[in-house]
């Protein structure tokens, strides 16, 4: 199964490709190269800087655009329900379109340091208030979230009349945030997993090599497999168009009940350094 379907009955490809860091003045192409590889599910933000690149993508590549799946972000620093209704309007104004498959938050908190800092409990219920009135509007066909942890979402199911579709967070093998996950599959939230290779640090892991020669397909291979097997939706990111087909494929992989067990238990390893409630630290 290519799809799965989110909380609120709309379907959703199981592989988006990513687009942070497509951002340079390559980003256009990447994007048009991932689409002529398959993707329709595009995993964008306006923190990525690229929302134009990846409208130009899906206009200029002649495919009509209900085929496809376009998912953007709201800035962390612009939380509050003003804010979310300005923000929104920019992203689909620079995307071109007139309205967004998956809107999410992309943080729960503002960037640490920033004076909003501690404020974020009613800036995130304002903007979900917000995201649910777009939604409402027809602008938005499912609201989410990103990055957050239990006591982040049980904050926003306090006022909350929408339960979110989407909780997109780091999980790769070696990262796998179980507390926030069991959490989601609870409440029944479709879990998306951003880096789900660890941003390729993940890679040369022993277990991972081992089991990547086991089945004769790469780590990579083996992580994103990994990911999919444990029901999430992946979001891989690549600027060669060999990988980005080769991540497409990642369904075609299956991992004993053994194998995946032996994944769960690996230490932690290629962590991004990035958390919600904490100062990013350098990798
Ligand atoms: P590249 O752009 O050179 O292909 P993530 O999606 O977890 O953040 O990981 C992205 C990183 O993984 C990028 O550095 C990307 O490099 C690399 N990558 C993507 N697909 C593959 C693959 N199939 N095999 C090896 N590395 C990959």
């Amino acid at each position: 199964m290519k799809d799965i379907v989110l909380n609120n009955g709309i379907s959703i490809p199981r592989i988006g490709f990513g687009t942070y860091k497509a951002t340079t003045e390559d980003g256009y192409r990447i994007i048009l190269d991932a689409i002529n590889a398959g993707y329709r599910h595009l995993d964008t933000a306006a923190l990525y800087e690229n929302e134009e690149d990846v409208g130009r993508a899906v206009r200029e590549s002649g495919i009509p655009r209900e085929e496809f799946f376009i998912t953007s972000k709201l800035n962390r620093n612009y939380l509050g329900y003003e804010n979310t209704k300005k923000e929104f309007d920019k992203s689909i104004k620079k995307l071109g379109i007139d309205h967004i498959d998956l809107y999410l938050m992309h943080w729960p908190r503002p960037d640490f340091g920033s004076s909003d800092f501690d404020d974020w409990e009613e800036l995130d219920r304002e903007s979900w208030r917000a995201m649910e009135e777009l939604l409402k509007a027809g602008k938005i066909r499912a609201i989410g979230v990103s990055n957050f942890l239990p006591h982040h979402l049980d904050n926003l199911l306090q006022t909350a009349e929408i339960i979110p579709a989407v909780n997109q967070l780091e999980l790769h093998p070696g990262y796998l945030q179980k507390e926030a996950v069991d959490y989601c599959r609870e409440k029944g939230i479709a879990i998306e997993a951003w880096s789900p290779m660890g941003r390729a640090r993940v890679l040369k892991d022993p277990l991972l090599s081992d089991l990547a020669a086991k089945y004769g397909v790469s780590a990579a291979r083996i992580c994103l497999s990994f990911c999919l097997q444990s029901g999430f939706i992946i979001l891989p990111k690549s600027t060669h168009i060999d990988r980005m087909k080769d991540n497409l494929n990642a369904l075609d992989t299956v991992i004993s009940d053994e194998d995946m067990k032996k994944i769960c238990s690996m230490p932690e390893t290629g962590w991004s350094g990035e958390h919600p409630d904490r100062e990013t630290i350098k990798p």
